[in-house]
């Protein structure tokens, strides 16, 4: 089972199951994308139990797995993993039994959502988390007849899940926002890069800069003015080189030469009113229909859907291997002068905001960020938080990357050993408020047999609002002594690319 998680309990949430005591979740639907997510449930150490009414969906699950496996074991696998851990059910109450999490994957039909969630909502014990991984349907409109609509709610992946990172999780209006945060919490325990949504957007964000390419394409072809594979090659061989890197906006903020942005804006400004994109989509004909599929199957030429899979997958390990190897300066968002101009802080740090660094930090990859909310009791006579509670948050943050190295509750107990934090080092760059949301992104800056270097920052949106330097000891506790890490626990270290943020080593300024 991948990392436990014991403490690192979410506030407002104390009725969902710790990370840590989640052994076995469940798909229902099966298809693309719940084929997908079981497959990477099962790559981090899960038991995965299915519902699929599809007669065959085992036989084509097993074929989905065959072809995910080989991907999932060179970026996204735990060592306790076990590709026969699942299990097809006829019962969904029998699919839902004992699970920790349920993710539904049931074709994109709004009525057959709202049926399904209720039917879910129904067997499943009112503490559990069920996410819908659907394209477009907000959660308000898909709840409407469950009765316990407060812990549905989206975390809408990517196809094939089991690769790409990103996870867009948002709530409905009856959903509870400790619902929300447990989601977005789990998915970021599980090695996700999360976008947690604080309101509904039909289409969530990524769907809808898809989808405005895609009816601009279908346009294109049905007035004959490209091809599908020009409209392809226009993508792959152009901007979409720049996008792993940086997205769109970055891209422009590029574009316009040593002025950023800003000189972006003002010089193509007026380009925002030439009749460079339509934006609506075309009548869906029969012609356009066959033109479309006609120019898939001339560009796809003798590979196979499979050969596709195969190749696509082959090229996003190869790019997220290299976006995680970029140092992170070149990946950073000049965060400099953001720092800099708050609280006193002459060496800020030029990292990566979380999202970012969740992607392309290997650390992060790994270890995983932890997230958590500022709530009340967190408040100094100020009104932000108090730095008592900063020294929490890192203190739960490396509970985390216990549990992501197999230092977990079960090690502790089992081996009567645990890392002790030795040393610290906390800077207070910007203030946290009430209801914030702190999202601390791990580094591993050094290893040796019995201990750990670990460098943290701490985010609210894109600010960095503290950092903390830690030396922890691998200590058994019986024999009160500094004792190697045993060799498992070795391994999963190595895996783990180091970065050294330019703040670390900083003695009080
Ligand atoms: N394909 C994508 O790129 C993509 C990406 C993100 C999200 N999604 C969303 O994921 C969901 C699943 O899409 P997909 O592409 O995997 O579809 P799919 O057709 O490949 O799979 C759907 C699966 O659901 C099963 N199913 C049918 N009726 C069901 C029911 N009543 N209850 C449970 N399962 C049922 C089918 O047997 C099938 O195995 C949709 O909501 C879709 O919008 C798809």
């Amino acid at each position: 089972m991948t990392g436990s998680t014991p403490a690192a309990p979410i506030p407002n949430a104390p009725e969902f199951p710790d990370f840590g005591s989640i052994d076995s979740v469940s798909c229902v639907g099966a298809g693309t994308i719940g084929g997908g997510w079981a497959a990477y449930f099962l790559a981090q150490g899960y038991r995965v139990k299915i519902w699929d009414p599809a007669p065959a969906a085992g036989d084509k699950f097993a074929r989905l797995l065959d072809a995910a496996w080989p991907a999932l074991a060179e970026l996204d696998m735990v060592e306790s993993a076990d590709r026969t851990a699942w299990s097809i059910h006829t019962d969904l109450a029998e699919a839902v039994a004992d699970t920790g999490f349920v993710q539904e994957s049931a074709p994109e039909d709004l009525a057959l959502k709202r049926g399904l969630l209720a039917r879910i909502d129904e067997v499943c014990p009112p503490n559990i988390v069920i996410s819908s991984s659907t394209s477009g349907y907000s959660m308000t409109e898909m709840a409407t007849e469950a009765a316990h609509p407060e812990r549905l709610v989206v975390g809408h992946p990517f196809n094939p899940p089991y690769l790409i990172p990103l996870v867009e999780v948002v709530g409905g209006q009856s959903t509870s926002a400790a619902a929300v945060d447990w989601a977005a919490g789990f998915f970021s325990h599980i090695g996700k890069s999360v976008i947690r949504m604080d309101r509904e957007v039909p289409g969530f964000i990524a769907n809808r800069l898809q989808e405005a390419q895609w009816r601009e394409a279908l346009y294109m072809v049905e007035q004959g003015e490209a091809t599908v594979e020009q409209i392809d090659r226009s993508i792959t061989d152009g901007p979409g080189l720049r996008w792993p890197f940086q997205g769109p906006m970055l891209t422009f903020h590029l574009a316009g030469g040593e002025g950023g942005m800003a000189h972006m804006l003002d010089h193509f400004g007026p380009s925002l009113k030439s009749p460079w994109t339509r934006l609506t989509a075309p009548e869906l004909s029969q012609q356009l229909r066959d033109d479309v599929v006609a120019g898939c199957d001339i560009e796809a030429g003798d590979r196979s859907i499979a050969d596709l899979v195969a190749h696509r997958d082959a090229g996003i390990i190869a790019l997220r291997r290299l976006t995680a190897s970029l140092p992170a300066a070149a990946t950073g968002s000049g965060r400099d002068e953001i720092a800099d101009g708050q609280v006193g802080s002459p060496s800020s740090s030029a990292a990566p905001p979380p999202s970012a660094s969740m992607a392309r930090t290997a650390s992060a990859r790994i270890l995983g960020t932890y997230s958590t909310e500022v709530v009340p009791e967190w408040i100094d006579y100020n009104g932000h938080m108090s730095e008592a509670f900063y020294v929490l948050v890192f203190g739960f943050a490396t509970d985390q990357v216990m549990d992501q190295l197999g230092l977990d509750a079960a090690y502790r107990e089992s081996a009567e050993a645990s890392l002790y934090t030795v040393e610290s080092h906390i800077r207070y760059l910007d203030e946290a408020a009430l209801g914030d949301r702190l999202t601390v992104v791990p580094h591993l800056v050094s290893a040796g047999e019995k201990k750990l270097h670990l460098a943290y920052e701490m985010y609210v949106d894109d600010r960095l609002v503290s950092t903390e330097e830690i030396m922890a000891l691998h200590v058994d506790q019986a024999e009160d002594r500094v004792v190697p890490f045993p060799q498992a626990v070795t391994e999963r270290i190595a895996q783990i690319e180091t970065s050294s943020p330019d703040w670390v080593g900083r003695s009080i300024g």
